[in-house]
């Protein structure tokens, strides 16, 4: 009996220390550079930035909805949204009873993106604005949360994964798509802009409580991870 309630106490204490080290994230800017082009940025300037050929993951857009295997119902949430063409895409896979958030910290992006889904009388995007230390989501609000080329944008990234975490449900998921960064491979500009290499952003997730399950090998200048939320008690 005395071993049991042992046991119990020494669970209850991993638990809530698990539950207060994901709550309480005193965490440092770590780029607090790299979002300056997107202060009070519009999204005439930038569509032809984020969806110009020749721009792999505009490119294999489709191929990369496909991959997703999204499903009528589902809820999405397109964390760094740009200009917003995922979360177009997102919205027609995911159907009338599905939801896609598409999360962003630039206004005029979020109001562009309203207009989008209003234009191709999508009813089912919500644009979030949002800012650098939360998603503003809705704790277990979504199946899928989605990060295209905006983890190395993330400047408090633990914070940002708490709020992620927050907001997928038990046994959702997490994809990151971002820049492979490899020395004498990548170009300069990747060596430079782009913080953390793919197994740091592995280390980076699994801290923050998600399990890495797989990598899908669709893409060639960047990586492609899928990640699972790791229950509560998981450190
Ligand atoms: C390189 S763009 C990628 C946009 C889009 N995912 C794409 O692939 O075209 C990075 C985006 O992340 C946004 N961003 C930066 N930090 C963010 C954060 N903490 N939360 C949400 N969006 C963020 C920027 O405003 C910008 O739209």
């Amino acid at each position: 009996m005395k071993r049991l309630l042992f046991t119990l106490v020494f669970v209850l204490i991993d638990i809530l220390s698990v539950e207060f080290a994901f709550a309480n994230i005193d965490e440092q800017n770590v780029n607090p550079e790299i979002n300056r082009h997107y202060q009070g940025a519009e999204f005439e300037n930038w569509v032809g930035v984020f969806e110009r050929a020749g721009r792999e993951v505009f490119d294999q857009r489709h191929a990369v909805v496909q991959a997703l295997q999204l499903q009528p119902g589902m809820d999405i949430a397109d964390i760094g949204a740009g200009t917003g063409f995922y979360s177009l895409l997102f919205a027609k896979a995911v159907g009338g009873t599905g939801n896609v958030f598409a999360v962003d910290i630039t206004e005029d992006f979020i109001f562009n993106i309203n207009r989008r889904a209003r234009e191709q009388n999508l009813k089912n995007i919500h644009g979030v604005l949002n800012h650098q230390k939360d998603t503003l989501l809705a704790p277990g609000s979504i199946d899928l949360a989605f990060v295209c080329a905006t983890y190395h944008h993330f400047e408090y990234p633990q914070t940002m994964l708490a709020s992620i975490r927050r907001a997928v449900r038990p046994g959702g998921k997490l994809v990151i798509i971002d820049f492979r960064k490899q020395a004498n491979v990548s170009s300069e500009w990747v060596m430079t802009h782009v913080r953390s290499d793919k197994q740091t952003v592995i280390k980076e997730i699994e801290q923050a409580g998600f399990q890495f399950e797989s990598e899908s090998n669709l893409l060639k200048e960047n990586y492609f991870l899928w990640f699972v939320k790791g229950n509560d008690t998981q450190p």
